[in-house]
């Protein structure tokens, strides 16, 4: 759903004007649209042209329900972390055939609760090192179960500059992923160990790469390895390859990485392997989701200095810290009027006790306006949201053709926060 501005300079998201979400659920306040969310995940899902495939909504980027729901019934499988992300994702439907997990630390509950999820288990544990294998086997020998694993090679692809450092998990130092020089000798690990299913190879290289290079040669890693592998007899039970998610959005300063020509590139070098008989699975969180939530907030003050002219909204890093956190800068946009020609930028800042909490300039008006959206905010905000600072978690909004069809109020962490102090603890 587009942002849009009425004639009199009054944003809406889609039909629904931003200042009554304000005036209704207060502020900071999450605003997602569903609609917005399912067509994107089935434009991806017809990019595949009937081709055998699994899109696995990474759910860390947003777990709301409404939204988990919404791409589950779109057609997608969950790529998860955690138990707790397993049980949402199962509670807002998903197969458990359609579930990938990774992780490079996962508990013993966890793993035995993913491997007695539904009548197999999930479709694949994805094992990040040769010393996990040992602990998955023990605990599906435990429940009686083969364990459907998946391997999560680390490609061991330079990627300095095309990422921020904190998102880049495909090279070298990281530690994700088995190390690629060890992947040959985990497979024949994987292979010859009972309760073990080998059935999937991936990688994830990284995320908001805005070019498909990174994601390609991730890709062709992969590919290379599997065709390899399958010519020295190995990956008999195979039955996908996993590119990972990453894909960027455009936060204002472009993106040319498009999931929908990922997926035809990938699909056909997939069949340039040989390869045309596995499934191709794909683990996209913030592409599906990012563009289409908002983070409405209210203006409390201003302030002049001699070097900037400051916005003081209620919205802190606590709420979105990827501008802290990454360097991210959101595009931001008045509620109530239009941005002027040439005007000085507004330093956007939080209330939060921080020199970080800090939004970036934004041009937003000669006057200073009564609210703003943060854009871009649908991936990694609220899930990322904290009590820092003895603030509240934001309130969500989510709107389906155009009206709201659900909400969650702020989280009353001042209260819990108080109840505690005075137990005394
Ligand atoms: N698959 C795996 C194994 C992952 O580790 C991730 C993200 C994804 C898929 C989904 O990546 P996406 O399509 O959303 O880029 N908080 C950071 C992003 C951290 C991503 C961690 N892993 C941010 O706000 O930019």
């Amino acid at each position: 759903m587009a942002i849009r501005r009425d004639s009199q300079g009054i944003l809406h998201f889609g039909d629904i004007d931003l200042t009554s979400v304000i005036r209704e659920f207060g502020s900071p306040t999450y605003v997602y649209d569903l609609d917005s969310i399912a067509r994107g995940a089935m434009d991806l899902g017809d990019a595949f042209e009937g081709a055998p495939h699994l899109i696995a909504y990474a759910v860390k980027a947003n777990t709301a329900g409404a939204v988990v729901r919404t791409l589950v019934g779109a057609g997608c499988g969950v790529d998860i972390v955690s138990r707790g992300e397993l049980r949402v994702a199962m509670a807002c439907g998903a197969d458990p055939s359609q579930i990938v997990f990774s992780g490079v630390a996962k508990q013993d509950q966890e793993l035995e609760e993913a491997i007695a999820a539904g009548s197999h288990g999930i479709a694949a544990i994805q094992l990040e090192s040769i010393e996990e294998v040992a602990r998955v086997a023990g605990r599906a020998r435990a429940l009686g179960r083969t364990a459907q694993v998946g391997l999560r090679i680390n490609p061991g692809i330079d990627l300095e500059g095309a990422t921020h450092a904190h998102i880049a998990t495909g090279h070298d130092k990281a530690k994700f992923g088995v190390p690629f020089a060890d992947v040959a000798r985990a497979v024949q690990i994987v292979e010859s160990t009972p309760g073990l299913k080998l059935v999937g190879i991936g990688c994830h290289a990284g995320s908001q790469f805005t070019t498909l290079d990174p994601y390609l040669a991730a890709a062709r890693v992969v590919f290379d390895l599997v065709r390899n592998l399958r010519h020295e007899g190995h990956l008999r039970s195979l039955a996908f390859v996993d590119s990972g998610g990453g894909f960027g959005i455009d936060y204002g300063a472009g993106c040319l990485a498009q999931p929908t020509d990922f997926v035809r590139e990938a699909r056909a070098q997939q069949l340039k392997h040989g390869l045309g008989d596995l499934k191709l699975v794909v683990e996209p969180g913030r592409s599906l989701v990012a563009a289409h939530g908002v983070l409405v907030a209210r203006v409390i003050q201003t302030k002049l200095s001699a070097l900037r002219r400051w916005l003081m909204i209620d919205a802190g890093m606590n709420d979105l810290i990827r501008p802290a956190l990454y360097q991210a800068h959101h595009p931001i946009v008045s509620l109530d009027q239009a941005p002027g020609e040439s005007e000085i930028p507004w330093r956007v800042v939080g209330p939060v006790c921080e020199s970080s909490d800090d939004f970036g300039d934004h041009s937003l008006g000669k006057q200073a306006p009564k609210a703003v959206a943060i854009l871009g905010a649908g991936a990694y905000g609220y899930t990322l949201a904290s009590q820092y600072n003895g603030r509240q978690l934001p309130a969500e909004v989510f709107l389906r053709a155009g009206r709201v069809v659900g909400h969650t109020a702020r989280a009353a962490v001042e209260a819990w926060a108080s109840e505690r102090a005075n137990a005394g603890l």
